[in-house]
């Protein structure tokens, strides 16, 4: 039996934005999706996960199943397999779980059956399957959790920086959204207002060109100011909810030195950065709040053979 995992990950800065050409920086979580895969001699691919065990015929489990059958078209092999999924990220909560599931299946098919594919062949193929799901996907989510660590993305051009690794607090609603939906709810606005909405956009850029300086530089401090700024921002394009701003200013409160949305908005979830003592403070006060609190690290550990 071979069993992989891939991360979770929160945008840092730039979500939406990225979507218009401004830059973006995305990192890595310490919170992981495990892929466990077992060959058998037929031909059909099951899959164990959220105590269900269902063959790959359904509509469940599609990201696990298009990734099979992914495999099985690309490298023309028919095998049959039994695949367990255990996760440590709540799923369609911002996290980026359907990408860390879609590649550790990807890397644990591989490892399987000799095929040997490494980490940006894996982030490739993991978009392909990503697009196969949803139609659309960014291919920031496949290439994070592949290769761990920080990355910056602008439009199609994604490099690593420098590392720094920051004790995180994530808040998850647990109210689902569509990524489309508020993307599309953007381009509304901007279609309304384009100067205005416009420069709100350039405006998280520049966030992001700061808060690269910033990351690199190590300064705790000046990270959270620019996670707030860049939240009043996202919460002026209409994507923040109640429920998001209760956990963010319920953080803030707390002693966060900075909390934002990470991902589409809606829903999903928000984090903090915080040191200290006020790290269990600022995740009381998520549970308190209503939010499924979870204590991270960043990370630079991409997918793996456990
Ligand atoms: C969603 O995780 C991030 C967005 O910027 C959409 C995207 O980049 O594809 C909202």
């Amino acid at each position: 039996m071979i069993r992989c995992s891939a991360p979770g990950k929160v945008y840092l800065f730039g979500e939406h934005a990225v979507v218009y050409g401004e830059p973006a920086i995305a990192c890595a979580i310490d919170k992981r999706v495990f892929t466990s895969v077992e060959l058998k001699d037929d031909d059909s691919v099951r899959v164990t996960a959220l105590n269900k065990r269902l063959y790959c015929d359904n509509q469940e489990f599609r990201y696990v199943c298009a990734a099979a059958k992914m495999i099985k078209e690309l490298y023309n092999i028919n095998f049959g397999a039994d695949i367990s999924i255990e996760s440590e990220l709540p799923s369609s909560q911002g996290l980026g779980s359907s990408a860390a599931v879609t590649v550790s299946t990807l890397m644990a098919l591989s490892e399987s059956l000799g095929i040997g594919l490494k980490d940006y062949e894996i982030a490739k193929l993991g978009h392909k399957v990503e697009l196969y799901v949803q139609g659309t996907a960014s291919q920031a989510d496949t290439l994070v959790t592949s290769i761990g660590g920080m990355i910056l993305i602008t439009g199609v051009e994604m490099s690593k920086i420098n590392f720094l690794n920051l004790p995180i607090i994530i808040g998850a609603t647990g109210i689902t959204r569509s990524t489309s939906d508020l993307v599309q709810k953007v381009a509304i606005l901007k279609n309304r207002y384009p100067k205005l909405v416009g420069s709100i956009i350039s405006c998280i850029g520049e966030v992001t060109r700061h808060g690269k300086s910033k990351l690199i530089e190590g300064d705790i401090t000046g990270i959270g100011e620019l996670m707030d700024i860049n939240q009043g921002l996202l919460e002026s394009l209409k994507i923040s909810t109640l429920e998001l701003n209760n956990l963010i200013y319920g953080a803030r409160r707390a002693g966060a030195f900075g909390a934002k949305i990470t991902g589409a908005g809606g829903g999903g979830s928000m984090y903090a950065i915080a040191q200290g003592a006020n790290i269990d403070k600022v995740a009381s006060q998520i549970t308190l709040l209503g939010g499924q609190a979870i204590k991270a690290h960043f990370s630079d550990r991409g997918i793996s053979v456990d």
